[in-house]
C-alpha cells in the first residue's frame, strides 16, 4: 500500500524541536494538514508561521502530553479544526542518562509518563477518531534502546521497550479498524534531547553532535508512512547493534560488560 500524505490530517507530538520539528517541515512539504503539540507554545508558533508562509495549514496546541486534561484538549482541538484525524505521531520524549543505582523512583516514573503512558493514552483517545480516518495510522517513535537495553539508559530503555511492546500488540488489535501501527527505531540523533534529559550523570559523554541529523530520521518516518513499513530502524549504529543483538547477543553482552568494567576501573 502507498499512503498519500497530501491533505491528510497529521498530529505530531514533540513538534517544537528535533525530529518532531523536522517531521512537521517535511510533512507540510508533502501537503499534509498539521496539528503540532509540545509544551513550548512560542517555538510551535514560530514553526507554524514559517510553515503557513509556505502555504501549509497548521494548528498549534500547547500541551503537556503527561496531562489527561491536555491530551483530551489536544484531541478535541484537532477534531474541531480538521473534523477528524488520519495520522497520530507519538514523538514527544525525554531521556535520562546515568546508572540505575544512583537514580530515583521519580526519574523512573517521569520517563515512563512521557515516553510510555502518554503515547498509550493518546492512542486510546484517538482510536475512535482514527477509525473514521483515511488510511489511518499511528506512528510510535521509540529508540534503538527499545530493542536492546543499554547501560546508563535504564529508565529510557524500559520506557521504549514498553512502547515497542504496545506497538506490536496494537498492530494486531487495530487491524480490524484498518488502523496501521508503525514503529520507528532511531539510533543516536542530533537534536535537543540533551536539553530534555531528566538526569545527565553517566560517566561516558554522549556525543549527540556525532549523531545523525534529525532531518534524516524525519525523512525515514515519511518514507515508512508512505510505504506502510511496520518497523523502521534508522541509523548505522542502531542497525549494527540490533544485528549484533539478534545474532550474537552474548558477545554483545560481553563487549558492553568489558567496556563498563574498564570505564569504572579508572
Ligand atoms: N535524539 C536521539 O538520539 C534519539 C534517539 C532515538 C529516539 N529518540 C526519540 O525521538 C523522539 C524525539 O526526540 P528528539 O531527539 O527530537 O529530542 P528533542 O529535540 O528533545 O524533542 C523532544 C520533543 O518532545 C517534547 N516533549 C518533551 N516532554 C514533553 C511533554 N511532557 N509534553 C509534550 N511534549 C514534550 C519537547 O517539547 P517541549 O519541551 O516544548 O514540550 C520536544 O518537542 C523522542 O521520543 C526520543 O526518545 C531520540
Amino acid at each position: 500500500m502507498n499512503r498519500e500524505l497530501r491533505g491528510r490530517r497529521v498530529l505530531i507530538t514533540g513538534a517544537s524541536s528535533g525530529i518532531g520539528r523536522c517531521l512537521a517541515e517535511q510533512t507540510a512539504g508533502e501537503g499534509a494538514r498539521l496539528a503540532l503539540a509540545a509544551r513550548s507554545r512560542d517555538k510551535l508558533e514560530e514553526l507554524a508561521s514559517s510553515l503557513a508562509a509556505k502555504g501549509a495549514e497548521v494548528l498549534v496546541v500547547a500541551a503537556d502530553v503527561t496531562s489527561d486534561a491536555d491530551r483530551a484538549r489536544l484531541l478535541a482541538s484537532v477534531v474541531e479544526r480538521f473534523d477528524g484525524l488520519d495520522v497520530l505521531v507519538n514523538n514527544a520524549g525525554v531521556g535520562s542518562w546515568g546508572h540505575f543505582a544512583g537514580s530515583t523512583e521519580e526519574v523512573l516514573r517521569q520517563v515512563m509518563e512521557v515516553n510510555f503512558f502518554a503515547p498509550a493514552e493518546l492512542i486510546r483517545l484517538a482510536i475512535p477518531v482514527l477509525t473514521r480516518g483515511r488510511q489511518p495510522a499511528v506512528v510510535n517513535v521509540a529508540s534503538m534502546c527499545g530493542r536492546r537495553g543499554m547501560p546508563a539508559w535504564p529508565e529510557y530503555s524500559a520506557s521504549k521497550f514498553a512502547l515497542c511492546g504496545l506497538t506490536e500488540a496494537l498492530r494486531g488489535e487495530l487491524a480490524r479498524f484498518d488502523i496501521d501501527v508503525l514503529l520507528i527505531v532511531p539510533g543516536l540523533t542530533r537534536s535537543d534531547l540533551r536539553n530534555h534529559m531528566l538526569r545527565n550523570d553517566g560517566r561516558m559523554k554522549i556525543d549527540f553532535d556525532g549523531g545523525m541529523p534529525a532531518e534524516d530520521v524525519a525523512r525515514k518516518i515519511v518514507h515508512a508512512l508512505r510505504k506502510n513499513w511496520t518497523e523502521t530502524v534508522v541509523g548505522r549504529d542502531a542497525r549494527w547493534i540490533l544485528r549484533m543483538n539478534r545474532f550474537f547477543p552474548r558477545l554483545l553482552d560481553w563487549l558492553i560488560g568489558r567496556r563498563i568494567r574498564r570505564l569504572y576501573a579508572s
